[in-house]
């Protein structure tokens, strides 16, 4: 027990040790994505040693050397060819080296070491550790809808952000009811993809929303987070980021029909979709007869004409009939007169 506790006491003496060891040795750097880090070598240079004496160089925690000032010169013989192609400045003034076009790769602990060389010996008169953080300001969200589907009942959003790093604390949709103005929180499990080669991250969330009533109408945003690891640091995004809203548009006032309502609905239409044939189709009918109508006129009168003919010739016949009557009568007339002979028999 005993040897426990004293062992235990000797490891926080331990930690403290380093921690204050650490805190003079090493400084925290912050940098932008694609912007400049600046890696000081925090040289005062008491002695005011001449630059043709000294010795500069900084290499990262694998001991890759990034820039190199010999007596006065930069040299490349040393520099790790992975930092041969960077944009990099020194100033002399400052003792700080810039890392232009900062990567997310270029996180790491950087060493800076000055030496005074004095005849044929280097003395290490100063060294200095930056430990740097990129990050990189995630995009303004945006919400985008799956379809433009005119089924309104339901949507399926989907908001995404780019270009960050690190990957954001959480992403969620705020739907605001603009009926009571109450807000509710829609959480959802947030994909991240990270890019092969910029190692930046692309975020997104996606919201299945029904709609619980077709007159709603509703204001969604989407919300995006960063994580709670970002240091106090002007120029970092600390806030959380909200996407420009999404609206859904009620419509109008259209009255909720129930069952019974839809077939009566339903049984008007149909109603009056046969009336309006019925009417299309007699008027279509009708339109033919009008063309038609002075043939048949015609006809009436070919017709009336005929039975005038037929009359006339009905009328000669009689005519005719009565002629013959008389003729028989003549002949009637005649036949006693023929038949005079029989009268004459009389
Ligand atoms: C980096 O910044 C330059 C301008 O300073 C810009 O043209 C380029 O697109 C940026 N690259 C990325 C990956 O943001
Ligand atoms: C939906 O419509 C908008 C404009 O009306 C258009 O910009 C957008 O690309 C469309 N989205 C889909 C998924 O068709
Ligand atoms: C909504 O859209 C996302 C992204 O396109 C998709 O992954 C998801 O399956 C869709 N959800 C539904 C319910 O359609
Ligand atoms: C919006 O508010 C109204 C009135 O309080 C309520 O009837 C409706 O259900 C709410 N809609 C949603 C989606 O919460
Ligand atoms: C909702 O908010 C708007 C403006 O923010 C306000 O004009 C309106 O009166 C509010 N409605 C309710 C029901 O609180
Ligand atoms: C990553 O990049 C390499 C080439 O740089 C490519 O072959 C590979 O397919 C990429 N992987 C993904 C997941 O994009
Ligand atoms: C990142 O976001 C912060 C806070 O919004 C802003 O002050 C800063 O200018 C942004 N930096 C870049 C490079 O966009």
């Amino acid at each position: 027990m005993d040897l426990q506790h004293t062992m235990g006491q000797r490891s926080i003496l331990f930690v403290m040790i380093s921690l204050l060891y650490g805190a003079a040795a090493t400084s925290k750097i912050q940098a932008h994505f694609n912007e400049t880090a600046i890696l000081p070598c925090q040289f005062t240079n008491p002695q005011n040693i001449s630059p043709s004496e000294l010795v500069i160089f900084l290499q990262d925690q694998e001991k890759s050397v990034l820039y190199e000032l010999y007596l006065g010169k930069r040299i490349f013989k040393n520099v790790a060819s992975k930092y041969k192609d960077r944009h990099l400045s020194f100033d002399k003034e400052s003792w700080t080296l810039y890392l232009h076009d900062v990567e997310i790769k270029d996180q790491a602990t950087y060493q800076c070491f000055v030496y005074h060389k004095s005849s044929n010996r280097h003395i290490l008169i100063n060294q200095m550790s930056s430990e740097l953080s990129v990050f990189a300001n995630f995009s303004q969200p945006e919400i985008i809808p799956d379809s433009n589907s005119s089924d309104t009942s339901y949507v399926n959003l989907t908001c995404s952000s780019t270009q960050g790093y690190p990957p954001p604390k959480e992403m969620y949709f705020l739907v605001k009811n603009s009926t009571d103005n109450s807000t509710s929180k829609y959480s959802a499990t947030m994909h991240p993809f990270q890019d092969n080669v910029t190692e930046l991250y692309r975020v997104s969330i996606s919201l299945y929303y029904t709609r619980p009533d077709n007159t709603m109408s509703a204001s969604i945003l989407c919300v995006l987070c960063p994580t709670d690891a970002l240091p106090v640091q002007p120029g970092l995004q600390k806030t959380c980021l909200h996407s420009k809203p999404y609206l859904i548009v009620s419509k109008k006032k259209e009255p909720r029909l129930s069952q019974n309502d839809y077939i009566i609905w339903v049984a008007t239409a149909a109603v009056l979709l046969l009336l309006i044939v019925g009417l299309v189709g007699f008027l279509i009918q009708w339109k033919k007869k009008k063309k038609k109508k002075p043939d048949h006129s015609q006809t009436i009168k070919m017709e009336k004409k005929e039975n005038a003919k037929f009359k006339q010739r009905e009328e000669d016949h009689t005519m005719k009939k009565s002629d013959e009557e008389t003729q028989s009568d003549v002949n009637s007339l005649k036949t006693p007169s023929s038949e005079d002979k029989s009268v004459t028999h009389f």
